[in-house]
């Protein structure tokens, strides 16, 4: 559904003291995104293009996420937080020109897109100034209640209730609609004069009610979409029921196979190819996706990395900003990271680490080894403990390996160093010159061997002690 003249104005400027931390609320992660991920997809797959976030403390951050991920998100400043109602009021230059608006909070990352639909179209067909979104809470403390008596609809926050108030189940989700024509007029009736001091926004809805220009009270029966997140236990519980829904969602949608649902978690972002396979305690998040018939073997943690069809990944491999081609073979122990490409049915196997490099078709680096910085070409096999030196303690260089190598166990390769194709080393060389195509290159000392020598050691007499 595309909404034209409706915008979405995201309330994010409030300090969140009682998450205690140094990241802004708003920024907090769950399953690999920042919780304003979660709000601005809602609101996108509701169809609704256009989208501010008020800031205010750490909106600096705010503003620089924003800037790199949704950069047709405006950002609008909130100098000194003055309540809800003022958030809205210094957002005006942005929103006057829309029709109408929904408003909502950056702490309520479990809203679902069919809840702003059918919300709008509500109140659209009902003509209404102005509307919010109710639910029943268990524990109703901290919201404001909803009332609706002798036709007017009203908000009072908790703060300002009094005790009979209080005894309402039904609260405000801070989740409201507003017909920009009347919200000027609006918001400039707000006062200051409530139990905080602040301008708040749930009083437009009693104005517009009051005014007879139509509030609407919209019930939506799931107290567990609106859940709002003020500290880090209401942060894991969301991230909880994210990750349940997340995991059922691959599942029925992309067809994606488990062992054990309590111990998977997978981003929002995270694609899957048919029969996908997950052992337990497996992590994917960012944006990462893998083909149909990969499996992922027990403890696995794979972040913004795309893996082609039919790879296997052994348990314990670690894989970031990577790419892997179609039945690649990983660990188990394996570390592939910074910009890797492993190429098709590649094999890196126990205990090795590729850095920024790439593996050629059908290549092997099987035990123990380091290859960074490096560009291998296919059908090449590195041997049990080889090392690029990439490193001088200063600058980072290349390494060159041709196809059909073989680089004989323990080499060191001293970059910046260029070894042909179909070349050899000799176990145990430290390379630090150039092998031309189909040579050996070979550095190390000769063999000697010395005969007799245990028994030189056997009648040599034992040192007197002194
Ligand atoms: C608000 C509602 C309350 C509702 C509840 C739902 C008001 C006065 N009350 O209360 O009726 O039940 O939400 O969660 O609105 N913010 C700004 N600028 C400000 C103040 C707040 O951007 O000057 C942002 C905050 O970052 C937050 C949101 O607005 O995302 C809500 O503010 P908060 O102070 O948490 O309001 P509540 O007390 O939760
Ligand atoms: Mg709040």
């Amino acid at each position: 559904m595309e909404m034209c003249g409706v915008g979405a104005l995201i309330l994010a400027a409030g300090k969140g003291t009682r998450m205690k931390g140094r990241i802004p609320k708003v920024l907090q992660p769950l399953l690999g995104e920042p919780m304003l991920f979660y709000v601005l997809e809602a609101v996108q797959k509701a169809g609704i293009q256009r989208v501010g976030v008020v800031v205010g403390h750490g909106g600096d951050q705010v503003a620089l996420y924003l800037r790199e991920h949704y950069p047709d998100v405006a950002v609008i400043w909130q100098e000194e937080q003055l309540g809800t109602g003022h958030a809205v009021q210094v957002a005006r230059p942005w929103w006057s020109s829309l029709d109408s608006l929904l408003v909502l909070c950056g702490d309520t990352p479990l809203v679902k897109p069919a809840l702003f639909e059918t919300f709008i179209k509500t109140v659209t067909q009902e003509s209404v100034a102005s509307g919010l979104v109710s639910f029943t809470a268990q524990d109703p403390g901290g919201y404001g209640r909803v009332f609706c008596e002798d036709n007017a609809l009203f908000v009072v926050e908790h703060k300002d209730a009094t005790p009979e108030q209080r005894c309402c189940a039904e609260v405000n989700s801070g989740i409201y609609f507003f017909q920009s024509s009347c919200l000027d007029e609006a918001l400039g009736s707000l006062t200051t004069a409530n139990a905080q001091g602040e301008y708040y926004l749930p009083d437009v809805i009693g104005w517009c009610s009051r005014k007879g220009l139509g509030a609407r009270a919209f019930f939506w029966d799931s107290e567990e979409d609106m859940l709002g997140i003020n500290d880090p236990l209401q942060l894991a519980q969301a991230g909880e029921i994210m990750r349940r829904r997340i995991l059922e969602r691959c599942m029925l949608e992309q067809g994606l196979k488990c062992v054990d649902m309590n111990s998977l978690w997978i981003g929002p972002r995270v694609t899957f190819g048919e029969d996908v396979f997950l052992d337990g305690d497996v992590r994917i998040f960012g944006e990462s996706s893998l083909g149909g018939g990969c499996t992922v073997g027990k403890g696995c943690i794979i972040s913004h990395s795309h893996v082609g069809e039919e790879c296997r990944l052994n348990p314990y491999v670690v894989l970031e900003e990577s790419v892997l081609e179609k039945r690649a073979i990983l660990g188990p122990f394996a570390y592939v990271r910074g910009g890797a490409r492993i190429g098709e049915e590649a094999f890196v196997g126990k205990f090795v680490e590729i850095k920024k490099s790439s593996i050629g078709a059908k290549s092997k680096v099987p035990h123990l080894s380091y290859v960074g910085d490096a560009s291998v070409g296919e059908n090449t096999n590195i041997g049990a403990g080889c090392i690029t030196c990439n490193y001088d303690g200063r600058e980072k260089h290349a390494t060159s390996i041709g196809g059909n190598c073989f680089i004989g166990s323990d080499t060191m390769l001293v970059a910046p160093v260029t070894v042909g194709d179909n070349a050899v080393t000799a176990a145990g060389s430290i390379i630090t010159g150039d092998i031309p195509a189909g040579a050996l290159g070979i550095a190390r000392a000769r063999q000697r061997n010395i005969e007799g020598w245990h028994q030189r050691k056997a009648l040599q007499k034992p040192k007197e002690e002194s």
